[in-house]
């Protein structure tokens, strides 16, 4: 057994995980954090994407002992309080959801992207969620949903530029 220690959704978390455990366990079993889905298991359907120092990886392939000192988001804590973060809220408008076990990861995988892509192509939201499966959608709704959370990042950022500069009311930012 060792303690690992790191940071997970913006705040320290320590747990006595044993060696030889993967992330994604530690993250469901340990911690109960299970918007982390776990489907294959060995790396090729992406249910288990998290962030791990600002890079989508999937936590099935992480060691437990690898994510030490590192920063993690998982899908449980992207949203802000009391709101949804702009993806969920746009995979629900788009209607990219049906049964919702991949739904996490993609939007992980999404989120990693926008981090440092606001103005993502078709093609570059086509590579960020490559490597996550979705059985039941198709992947239309899907690239629809991200592309509209990116524009709707992008007008909230403008609101709140103009909120700074005092020419709009800032009640609803
Ligand atoms: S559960 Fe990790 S990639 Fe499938
Ligand atoms: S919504 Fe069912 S697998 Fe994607």
């Amino acid at each position: 057994m060792f303690n690992l220690k790191f940071t997970l959704n913006g705040e320290a978390a320590e747990v006595l995980v044993a060696h030889g455990a993967m992330l994604v366990d530690i993250l469901r079993d340990q911690l109960t954090l299970t918007g982390t889905k776990k489907g294959c298991g060995k790396g090729e359907c992406g249910a288990c994407t998290v962030i791990m120092n600002g890079i989508a990886v999937n936590s099935c392939m992480i060691p437990a002992m690898k994510a030490f000192g590192s920063v993690i988001e998982t899908i449980e804590g992207i949203a802000p309080k009391n709101g949804v973060h702009p993806l969920q809220e746009s995979f629900m408008d788009e209607g990219a959801v049906q049964c919702g076990f991949c739904t996490p990861g993609m939007i992980m995988s999404a989120k990693a992207l926008l981090d440092h892509r606001p103005h993502p192509t078709s093609e570059e939201i086509k590579e960020a969620i490559g490597g996550n499966i979705c059985r039941c959608t198709g992947y239309v709704k899907i690239e629809k949903a991200i592309q509209r959370a990116a524009e709707e990042i992008e007008k909230a950022k403008n609101e709140e530029v103009k909120c700074q500069k005092g020419r709009d009311s800032c009640a609803n930012l």
